[in-house]
């Protein structure tokens, strides 16, 4: 059986991805290599059935001889890598670990299969891919109109983003000096299950529930793309099979929406599942409605205003698109993290109260 290799299986979209591809019954040995850091979390990849579950691998894309094992022991034809340090605010408040495992650690990974491609026969070499999964902060900021395409220059303002950007320039390198099928894509902002309690969305809807502020950065004008993760993971998918090697593709949700507007689409998803007067933690807080709870917090430094996508190529040349709308998207998620209160409070237990990070001051 042929194997794919998933690193980050253990985090949102990585895991979402296992999912997916279990639901798809594909034919291959899946594995799963993460290094469970406070965003990976084994609980995210239960009840698969027996035939898709994945091996799991405990280990870091940054130590060498750990990848090295990875790619000598499972042999895979498929490399998703995933695995990054993905919070910007968590970037702000300290950058290293974001150098550490998205940079190095992007690095060990392709170093690791420019190694094992060279030992591969013709016709194994003919199917291995790398598909390195990026984002779309590494184009930076957009004025109120504008998109980001495959030929936007790259202008990343987080350390985050910044981290991004380097593995891609890496992932580009590996290919045109090596030779590497790589293929790289850009996603816009996801949502949907097993998100950590970090991200604007599961954030604001476990506040919500528990009656507490909803915090919403500067102005809540900030816009992004949203994308449904389960079409991301399709998106990948389709990318992995029928993408150009060397290529890079786009991935967005055609969804443009303010925090603010996110935030008011949870509140009123809520009002619907959990009508307010019905919410003992609102009731207590002395609320009437959700929106009550909305509360304007200082901006965060360097915060893009503005992420748009063009994702006209990977519809166009690989026939991808989006099947979720944000309407329907957004109630579908709301809805899994209140019924999914267990999974909630394992993965924040002990490490997280959902408290501010990421307000360091501007060098003088
Ligand atoms: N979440 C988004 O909206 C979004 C959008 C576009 C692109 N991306 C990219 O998609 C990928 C996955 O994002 P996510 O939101 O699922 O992130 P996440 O933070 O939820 O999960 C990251 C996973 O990687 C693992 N990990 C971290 N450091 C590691 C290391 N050194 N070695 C091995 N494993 C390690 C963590 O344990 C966790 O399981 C990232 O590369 C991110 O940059 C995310």
């Amino acid at each position: 059986m042929k194997t794919i290799i998933v690193t980050g299986g253990a985090g949102f979209i990585g895991a979402n991805f296992i999912h997916y591809l279990a639901k798809l019954k594909v034919s291959y040995r899946l594995v799963v290599f993460d290094k469970l850091t406070y965003a990976g979390h084994l609980e995210s990849l239960e009840g698969l059935p027996n035939a898709q579950k994945a091996v799991f691998v405990k280990g870091d894309i940054a130590d060498e001889k750990a990848v090295l094992k990875l790619y000598r022991d499972f042999k895979p034809t498929y490399v998703f890598n995933f695995a990054a340090e993905s919070h910007v605010d968590r970037s702000i408040e300290g950058p290293g670990e974001f150098v550490t495992t998205n940079v190095m650690g992007a690095f060990q990974m392709l170093d690791g299969a420019r190694r094992y491609y060279a030992g591969l026969s013709t016709a194994a070499k003919k199917e291995f891919r790398f598909l390195h999964v990026s984002t779309d902060e590494v184009y930076g900021t957009l004025g109120k109109t504008g998109f980001f395409t495959e030929k936007t220059p790259y202008a990343p303002n987080s350390p985050y983003s910044a981290s991004k950007a380097g593995a891609d320039h890496l992932v580009r390198a590996y290919h045109e000096t090596y030779g590497l099928p790589v293929l790289l894509t850009n996603c816009s902002n996801n949502y949907g299950p097993y998100q950590f309690p970090e991200k604007l969305i599961p954030l604001m809807t476990l506040n919500a529930l528990e009656g507490k502020n909803l915090p919403v950065y500067g102005d809540g004008g900030n816009i992004r793309d949203w994308l449904y993760v389960e079409d991301h993971c399709d998106a990948l998918w389709t990318v992995m099979r029928k993408g150009k090697i060397g290529d890079k593709y786009n991935v967005g949700g055609d969804s443009e929406r303010t925090n603010k507007q996110v935030v008011n689409t949870i509140c009123s998803v809520m009002g619907k599942v959990m009508p307010a007067g019905r919410n003992q933690n609102l009731v207590k807080a002395g609320k009437r409605d959700y929106t009550d709870l909305i509360t304007f917090v200082k901006d965060r430094p360097g915060h893009d205003r503005r992420y748009a996508i063009d994702a006209s190529k990977i519809k166009r040349e690989l026939g991808w698109k989006p099947k979720h709308n944000f309407n329907t998207g957004i109630q579908t998620t709301v809805e899994w993290y209140l019924h999914n209160q267990d999974w909630c409070q394992k993965v924040q237990a002990g490490q997280y109260n959902r408290q501010r990070l990421g307000l360091a001051a501007k060098a003088k």
